[in-house]
């Protein structure tokens, strides 16, 4: 889905003899996707990329489901998810469908003795608190506040935060993510209507090599079960790279809202999609102009997506009582709408300062034995208030 990018040193042609100062070859793996029919990188190892010297006992990571077929309003504290020191045990699946998981995670060290790697998902790490660096073999993605980073499924990765305090909102999506089509010209550009350009697009950068050997041991993560191997050799040991399946961000802060003199609906606040998916931002933007406007939502029937609103920073005008982290859940076949007084609040008004991230599944997402414990169990009722 991004566009062609290339980093340290790689031969003139595919496949052709590249060597070693010393003279021997470097070991060349192609990275494809659909088989070999969609985006694909070509990648240069100082050691073959296939040195796997031991596999440990899988374990289970799959999420508990405690409601299978949901027909209720929800809200969750993302928040009181406890804090945890490592990045892959803090992560708390809360919502989850065959398309999509939706994980909670707050996470206090750095990876240091393992690295990870999804082998069925692509991975979203929405950056609600902290500040660090995320490795692979393609170079380094620097990620803070407002972050999304994107992470192909396969790729393996190590995360380093500089900070103990983190809060992340993540989507691990069963195919891969995509700018939405009406955005993206033939030639895989974003067009001049789109909220995001590639100038707000974070490739990977400085690529290091780490001609290291000893034990190295890879959490891979297959249909929910953990599959602990150990190679041979450090896993970015990579000199050069090219082509369009690598980790990249972008910020929220540089989503370009769209406006009107009427409300706009929720498809001018969208980001990416996958199937069955979309996700949107919704971000600090001036309110609709025309003398009459009334700047909150309608009430609205989703007749077939599940509403999963994360909440990140600012005031919500459509809502009382918001929480930072706080998760709403609007699933299909009901009604939802602004709270008691909110509308006649809203009108004129002439900006919001809130800051949202939003998952309409097309799906019915299940609600997790964690996320029940986190539940605000009166959400339903809150419109009465
Ligand atoms: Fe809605």
């Amino acid at each position: 889905m991004p566009y062609y990018f290339a980093q340290g040193t790689i031969p003139p042609k595919r496949h052709i003899q590249f060597r070693k100062p010393g003279g021997g070859l470097y070991s060349e793996q192609l990275v494809s996707t659909e088989g070999f029919s969609d985006a694909y990188s070509i990648t240069y190892h100082i050691h073959p990329p296939t040195l796997v010297t031991a596999i440990d006992e899988s374990y289970s990571v799959a999420p508990e489901i405690a409601i299978s077929n949901n027909a209720q309003h929800r809200s969750l504290q993302g928040f009181s998810v406890k804090p945890q020191d490592d990045f892959l045990l803090s992560r708390v699946p809360v919502l989850v469908n065959n398309d999509l998981y939706l994980s909670l995670a707050a996470p206090r060290k750095s990876m240091t003795d393992y690295f990870y790697r999804n082998a069925s998902a692509d991975e979203l790490l929405f950056i609600h608190e902290g500040k660090g660096v995320l490795h692979t073999m393609y170079g380094e993605i620097p990620f803070t506040y407002g972050d999304h980073v994107v992470i192909p499924r396969g790729v393996t990765y190590r995360i380093e935060f500089e900070t103990e305090q983190n809060r992340l909102f993540i989507v691990e999506s069963f195919t891969p993510f995509r700018f939405p089509k009406r955005y993206v010209n033939h030639f895989g550009q974003l067009l001049e209507h789109s909220p995001l350009s590639e100038r707000d697009i974070r490739t990977p950068q400085n690529l290091v090599t780490h001609d290291e050997k000893g034990d190295f041991k890879v959490l891979i993560k297959k249909n929910d079960l953990i599959f602990p191997y150990h190679f041979a050799t450090h896993l970015f040991f990579v000199v050069g790279w090219d082509g369009c399946h690598y980790t990249w961000s972008f910020s929220i802060h540089d989503f370009e809202p769209i406006t009107g003199r009427l409300h706009q609906p929720p498809p001018v606040h969208q980001t990416l999609e996958a199937n069955n998916f979309v996700m949107c931002a919704f971000v600090p933007r001036l309110y609709d102009y025309h003398p009459l406007s009334i700047p909150a939502p309608y009430n609205h029937s989703n007749v077939d997506s599940d509403e999963v609103l994360y909440y990140v920073d600012g005031e919500f005008m459509s809502r009382k009582h918001v929480d930072r982290g706080q998760i709403t859940l609007h699933p299909i076949g009901l009604v939802h709408g602004p709270h008691p007084g909110a509308v006649e609040k809203s009108i004129g008004k002439k900006e919001t300062n809130e800051l949202a991230v939003m998952v309409d599944t097309f799906k019915p997402l299940k609600l997790t034995r964690q996320a029940m414990e986190i539940e605000d169990k009166d959400y339903y009722k809150s419109w009465m208030e």
